[in-house]
């Protein structure tokens, strides 16, 4: 059974004794302990807390990501941090491409792409946002930026034998707005999503690919989005920072899947 995906995405929130605050409300609800294999939770904390979160929870079923990587390898590159700084701690996953990266700090699919290849150099699983503006949908070009930006991105992508990228879709206008792109929009562009995929890597099975919805989820629109067939689970930003919602979102996951 694949595991529902719930990621949560702190971008710049929180000090250091709210990180460790919420770690200590996750593990204290013991849903976490032992083996989980209905819900993968992914919490990306900024980058100072990453030790610290990966310390707090060893021993759980909680996984910490980061939410960057530096499309350098090592050297002169102030404030940067590489792929194989963030292996040498422990993480397994990252997010890329992330909108509020290509919005303020011009991203490019070329550099998302290298970013991709440097985490799956080291072992780490790229979770991999892609995403189309208010304008594009008004315009009806959601589909050419997407299958673009997948393009781009995924085209002769060195794949190694066991990691798969995890694909997030997230509109822009849905991010932190409260408008949630309803399940059928979702459900369209992950299908669009999904079939480009098994064209550019023949060579994985498409059951594989995991692609995660985000933008404006909530603890009760979650489910109505995971019943969809392509829709593998979430990547929550404002409603991850607080830990009973997020705890909300893992059981909700849960429920269904252990319904299916
Ligand atoms: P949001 O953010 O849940 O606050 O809309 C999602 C994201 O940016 O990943």
């Amino acid at each position: 059974m694949k595991k529902v995906i719930v990621a949560a995405n702190w971008k710049m929130n929180k000090t250091v004794d709210e990180c460790v605050d919420f770690m200590k409300n996750l593990l204290g609800s013991n849903i976490f302990c032992g083996d989980n294999d209905t819900v993968l939770p992914i919490v990306c904390p900024p980058s100072l807390y990453l030790q610290k979160s990966i310390e707090l929870t060893t021993n759980c079923s909680i996984f910490i990501g980061a939410q960057d990587v530096s499309t350098e390898l090592s050297g002169a590159y102030t404030g940067e941090i590489s792929a194989a700084m963030l292996r040498s701690i422990g993480i397994k996953y990252c997010i890329v491409g992330h909108s509020e990266r290509r919005e303020y700090h011009q991203e490019t699919d070329e550099e998302i792409r290298v970013k991709a290849i440097n985490l799956l150099n080291e072992n780490i699983t790229p979770i991999i946002c892609v995403g189309e503006k208010l304008e594009h949908r008004e315009s009806d070009r959601t589909k050419e930026i997407i299958l673009s930006q997948i393009d781009t991105i995924f085209t002769n992508l060195p794949l190694p034998a066991d990691i798969i990228p995890i694909i997030a879709y997230e509109p822009v206008w849905a991010i932190g707005t409260g408008k949630t792109a309803t399940p059928e929009m979702a459900q369209e562009v992950h299908s669009l999503i999904k079939s480009r995929l098994s064209k550019l890597l023949p060579n994985t099975n498409p059951d594989l690919f995991q692609i995660i919805y985000g933008g404006s989820v909530k603890t009760d629109n979650f489910a109505s989005l995971l019943i969809e067939q392509d829709i593998s689970g979430g990547l929550v930003g404002g409603v991850s920072l607080d830990p009973e919602s997020y705890l909300k979102l893992i059981d909700t996951a849960k429920k269904l899947q252990t319904r299916i």
